[in-house]
């Protein structure tokens, strides 16, 4: 659930703070991108450089960089991360936190954090059970943050009792948790195709069009870091792929793309069909390069591939979502509706080659989902990125 999330790890000034590079060492481990945040009574307790030799990336501490003036900005931060942790969170930080006192770089950080926010408070007893520590996490609760509750044990002060900051295991597990519960996506079986296929000629040639597998591989990573198990079915493409639930199986022509997709679909809860799929090969395949021949036409042979997304379409069950891609480039909505209906899709998402920025190769896309209901949803030009997150809560609803 963890791998591709950007993180912010708040630590603040507690004996604790040693136990935040196992945080970053075990979010690094899970895929995440971690870019610490600390005090400057945190520095104190742990070396900026342990922590960002294990982030690989610098902390920060102030507002600015003294020796170049370098402005951090929380406001960034806050829209960049997926989720904040402030671990440990001492009495005096939690204190500031729930009154809004914005006195350093890890409390402006949280009061613009649009993302989720996790403490995990770190403490003596007395400290924890005091009114005022309990009055203020239950103001945080009430804000919507989410309390790791300290675990009870020897404490630094050699007395015993609730306050320990919880094991850096228990705190990843409790954050993957959350965001298992929270994804209508979690443990989901999706198929996606990308790319486009090669139909081969000769041992040199052959028929292809222009996708890059952008728009495909978005889409699985959406899927991937909702929670899903993906199943991606590429052509051939320039990309990688970050997520560990993502299984590529790289394939070259349509016919390969259709066994993998026949083969996989009946388990998955949805497929989407978003693969360039060549339209027709050559009737047959010369063993030895074509040579070219000064004055004579060559006549090349086409017969039509298999129909993927209409194959699944037949086979399709109950409660399994089949989506596919139109590639227009005239009377757009006219030939959607007909692949809609066809190919027995529950949506269909319409790109056209006349929108400039949409199509082939671009990092952006500009789509309309026609559904079988009849609704009709323009969207405006987006990165494929976020187009692939419109797709993907358009599957989900
Ligand atoms: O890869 P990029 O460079 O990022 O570009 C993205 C894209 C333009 C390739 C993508 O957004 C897109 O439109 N993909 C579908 C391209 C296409 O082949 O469209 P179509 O209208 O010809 O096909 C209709 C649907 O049937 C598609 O879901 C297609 O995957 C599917 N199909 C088509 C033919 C075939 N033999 N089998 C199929 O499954």
């Amino acid at each position: 659930m963890l791998a591709g999330k950007k993180i912010v790890l708040g630590i603040t000034g507690s004996i604790a703070a040693y136990k935040a590079a196992y945080l970053c060492r075990a979010f690094i481990k899970k895929g995440a991108e971690v870019q610490v945040v600390i005090t400057p009574a945190g520095k104190e307790f742990i070396t900026p450089v342990t922590l960002s030799a294990l982030t690989r990336k610098p902390l920060v501490s102030e507002f600015f960089t003294a020796n170049d003036g370098t402005w951090h900005s929380h406001v960034d931060l806050g829209v960049w991360a997926d989720l904040m942790l402030i671990a440990p969170a001492t009495a005096a930080t939690i204190g500031k936190m729930a009154n809004g006192i914005a006195d350093n770089m890890l409390i402006t950080t949280y009061l613009s954090m649009k993302a989720p926010v996790f403490i995990a408070p770190a403490m003596d007893l007395d400290m924890y059970a005091h009114p005022s520590t309990q009055q203020n996490l239950e103001k945080l609760k009430s804000y919507g943050n989410y309390i790791i509750e300290p675990a009870t044990g020897f404490l630094a002060s050699a007395l015993e009792g609730k306050g320990r900051m919880e094991e850096p295991d228990t705190i990843v597990q409790f954050i993957e948790d959350f965001f298992e519960k929270k994804s209508p996506l979690a443990k989901k079986k999706i198929v996606i195709t990308a790319g486009p296929t090669y139909e081969k000629i000769d041992p040199v040639r052959y028929i292809s069009n222009y996708s890059s597998g952008k728009m495909g591989f978005a889409l699985a990573e959406e899927c991937a870091s909702r929670g899903a198990k993906v199943i991606l079915i590429s052509g051939p493409v320039k990309l990688n792929t970050i997520y560990p639930s993502i299984k590529r199986i790289d394939v070259e022509s349509a016919e390969e793309m259709y066994r993998a997709a026949l083969e996989y679909f009946p388990q998955m809860d949805a497929g989407i069909l978003c693969a360039a799929v060549a339209d027709y090969k050559p009737v047959h395949y010369s063993e030895n390069k074509l040579k070219r021949k000064t004055g004579e036409v060559l006549d090349l042979k086409l017969t039509p591939n298999p129909d993927i997304a209409a194959a699944l379409g037949q086979i399709k069950k109950p409660g399994q979502i089949l989506v596919g891609f139109a590639l227009e480039t005239d009377s757009e909505r006219i030939h959607a509706e007909e692949k809609l209906k066809k190919k027995n899709l529950d949506f269909i998402v319409l790109n056209s080659l006349k929108e400039a920025g949409s199509g082939f190769q671009v990092d952006t896309n500009k789509i309309t989902i026609l559904d079988s209901l009849g609704n009709v949803k323009d969207f405006p030009l987006k990165s494929k990125k976020e187009v692939a997150k419109d797709i993907i809560n358009e599957t989900i609803k």
